[in-house]
């Protein structure tokens, strides 16, 4: 059955976790489907992950709707979130609505995503006014790294605390159909779990929140270039894959590959080779 914001709602009510993954790719997604995880989020971290930038400032509309395109067709009952990239929405809520419309009509997502609590009400509330459910993020939300001076756990201090809990209630009636708790301790997550009625989905937020999220390469174990505390690695598919071209590499050098089996032998006319 579908995955839409009525089941991830529904799933809160009655203590079922949500499990999501980030992807950006047709082949991978198909994989997440067929595992039965409950949302991808085509997320800005294809900046990182995909193509090396890094922060993910430098993500434009068109990479996230080429990427979340790949995903959108791979998935059936999945519920795909597309991000929206740095400088898509901040504008203005005309701006945020537009880009969002594009993400749904062009990439053929079920949501987007964007950054931010307070500030970005108007926003949500124009997103979501015009049917497009949205999904907020609160905590270290990467594209503020700037302003963070670096990837910082936010909410440590007590006044820190009041106003994530004060952005939460805000994005909550601005209409946010979920929030992405990222980097935020965990009692502070379940808190806001608590006194919310819509789904929390954390990262490096503690297992009280209603949904767990990670991005993929990293929960695979195949990007190294920064592994953050929260990681999981569930598979080392990162050393399996070296492996995999380490013995490739050493095949084609030896002739081990290809073998008969890889061949393509028949001709109609082989005779006409020896006349060439
Ligand atoms: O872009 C992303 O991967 C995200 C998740 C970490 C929530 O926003
Ligand atoms: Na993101």
């Amino acid at each position: 059955m579908k995955n839409t914001v009525a089941t991830f709602q529904k799933m809160k009510e009655s203590h079922e976790k949500i499990s999501m993954l980030t992807c950006y790719d047709y082949s991978t997604a198909r994989l997440m489907e067929n595992a039965g995880i409950n949302g991808i989020l085509v997320g800005d971290s294809l900046g990182n992950v995909m193509q090396g930038y890094e922060d993910t400032l430098p993500v434009t509309m068109e990479e996230c709707i080429i990427y979340g395109r790949s995903v959108a067709r791979a998935t059936k009952d999945t519920m795909v979130v597309m991000d929206m990239p740095f400088m898509s929405y901040q504008v203005s809520k005309e701006q945020a609505l537009m880009n969002a419309g594009r993400l749904m009509k062009e990439a053929r997502g079920n949501a987007v995503k964007l950054e931010g609590g307070a500030a970005v009400c108007p926003q949500i509330k124009a997103i979501t006014d015009a049917g497009i459910p949205v999904m907020a993020h609160l905590g270290m939300t990467p594209q503020s790294v700037n302003a963070f001076g670096g990837n910082k756990v936010q909410g440590k201090s007590g006044e820190a605390a009041k106003r994530m809990l004060e952005d939460a209630y805000r994005i909550q009636d601005a209409g946010a159909f979920a929030v992405v708790l990222e980097c935020v301790p965990s009692p502070l997550a379940a808190l806001i779990t608590r006194k919310l009625t819509i789904p929390t989905i954390g990262i490096g937020a503690g297992s009280e929140t209603d949904g767990q999220i990670l991005v993929y390469q990293d929960m695979l174990g195949m990007f190294s270039d920064y592994v953050p505390k929260f990681v999981k690695k569930f598979a080392n598919l990162g050393q399996e894959m070296t492996d995999a071209f380490l013995q490739y590499d050493r095949e084609v050098k030896d002739t081990a590959f290809p073998d008969e089996k890889h061949e393509f032998h028949k001709m109609t006319d082989p005779e006409v080779l020896e006349e060439l």
